[in-house]
């Protein structure tokens, strides 16, 4: 089998078969296929596209490139969740101890977040002394003990996809429904878990823009799942605007928090009791409506926080921090940012908050970058609010003044403003299963 010929197969429109799929994957990670002949194969799966059959034997071929998790010590009970990456998107912190107290087990692996969108390792890093590198051993005991355990995504797994993603980004070959579909399955496939509830974002901050393509990319995934065996579900959730009202690591955390002591709610909560009723309806295999009760019996009752200490400390971390969030570092710089139009906020640009956030320090360019986990935005006027020209509409958290300027430009230029109220947005579009 030659690299060329396959490339070649695919540029004419044929669909290539499990072997040849296996043939490249396999080559690819041993560095025998180099990195133009991969990028070459990917621009010809952006324009030909994929049967479901190529895209299951690509997931597979890259989910067998590494280790694959064993988590059946947990039989059914295991249970993962995916964003696709959004903007204040700080759900897995507020879900996995609910559903821990509810007969599952979120033992879960996470990325960190680059450009605009953050990522869970990198806010719960904010809480002093946590842990996100844990051995195998430690992962699993964790896991057995509390029920819940998140840690960074493992080198080891699905280290297909940690390479072509990498030339993904700088070869435009991103925004590829098989690419991405098989990209996200071959990892979560990899991280074991025997249910997996999808979030996918569609709206200005997500990386699909429009309904059309989420709902494919959603049904492409659930494809996938269900074909290897997996209980899985999506729900196509809105990311027009950031969620919640805080963006940046620490203040996310606290926001976090704040919904499992009953001091947080609006769209924030709706949307996590949604992803965690889902995941609790497919762990107990009970109906919807029943797992939602449980859900918000879990919160009410504070069950779910005392869970959230308890994981934190397991982690290392000081659990201390959610009861007093005076505890986290402060930002040295807190401005209040103007707004400069008035009426109805009928628009907000979700990706240029996260830029807004990102240029406060809260975020990397690239990866490896330090990052100021005090830094962020609270947002105080959302979609629907009417404000005033004059009136303050976020507050910045940041380590320097000079970093303010460029940070309220970009926010400023997110928003677009009516004279009437706007149409209330749906936060939860559908679900594909
Ligand atoms: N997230 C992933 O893990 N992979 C993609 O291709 C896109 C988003």
């Amino acid at each position: 089998m030659r690299a060329v010929d396959i490339i070649q197969k695919k540029k004419e429109g044929g669909e290539l078969t499990a072997d040849e799929i296996k043939f490249f994957i396999e080559g690819f990670t041993a560095g025998e296929i180099p990195e133009y002949q991969m990028s070459a194969l990917a621009m010809a799966i952006c324009f030909v596209g994929m049967t479901d059959r190529e895209v299951a034997d690509l997931t597979d071929a890259m989910m067998r490139s590494g280790d694959v998790l064993d988590l059946s010590a947990f039989g059914d009970k295991s249970v993962d969740k995916h964003s696709t990456g959004g903007v204040g998107d700080k759900t897995s912190l507020v879900i996995a101890p609910i559903v821990a107290t509810l007969g599952g087990v979120v033992a879960k692996m996470s990325g960190r977040g680059l450009g605009h969108t953050g990522g869970t390792v990198d806010k719960l890093e904010s809480i002093a002394g946590f842990k996100t590198a844990l051995s195998g051993d430690e992962f699993m005991a964790q896991a057995k003990k509390v029920g819940v355990v998140i840690t960074g995504q493992s080198g080891t797994l699905a280290p297909a996809d940690k390479k072509l993603y990498a030339l993904r980004d700088v070869t435009s070959t991103i925004d590829s429904i098989p690419l991405i579909a098989s990209s996200i399955m071959s990892k979560k496939l990899a991280a074991g878990s025997h249910s997996i509830v999808l979030d996918v974002k569609v709206g200005s901050g997500a990386f699909m823009k429009y309904m059309e393509s989420a709902k494919a990319l959603a049904e492409e995934m659930v494809k996938i799942g269900k074909s290897c065996g997996r209980r899985v579900r999506a729900l196509i959730t809105n990311m027009d605007v950031p969620l919640g009202r805080a963006v940046g690591n620490s203040l996310e955390v606290i926001e976090a928090a704040g919904v499992l002591k009953g001091e947080v709610g609006g769209d924030l909560k709706e949307v996590c009791v949604a992803l965690a009723s889902n995941m609790v309806s497919m762990v107990n295999l009970i109906p919807y409506e029943e797992a939602m009760a449980r859900v918000l019996d879990a919160i009410d009752s504070g069950r779910a926080f005392d869970k959230m200490k308890e994981w934190v400390a397991a982690q290392g971390g000081d659990a201390s921090y959610l009861d007093d969030f005076d505890l986290f570092p402060k930002a040295k710089v807190v401005y209040e940012l103007k707004s400069d139009g008035a009426g109805y906020i009928s628009k907000i640009d979700a990706e240029k908050i996260g830029v807004a956030s990102s240029l406060l320090g809260a975020g990397r360019t690239k990866a490896g970058d330090p990052i100021d986990y005090s830094a962020g935005i609270e947002i105080l006027a959302k979609t629907g609010d009417r404000v005033a020209r004059g009136e303050t509409i976020a507050r910045f958290h940041t380590s320097s003044e000079a970093l303010v300027a460029a940070a309220a430009e970009k926010y400023l230029s997110a928003l677009s403003y009516s004279e009437s109220a706007p149409e209330p947005e749906k936060l939860i579009y559908c679900t594909v299963e």
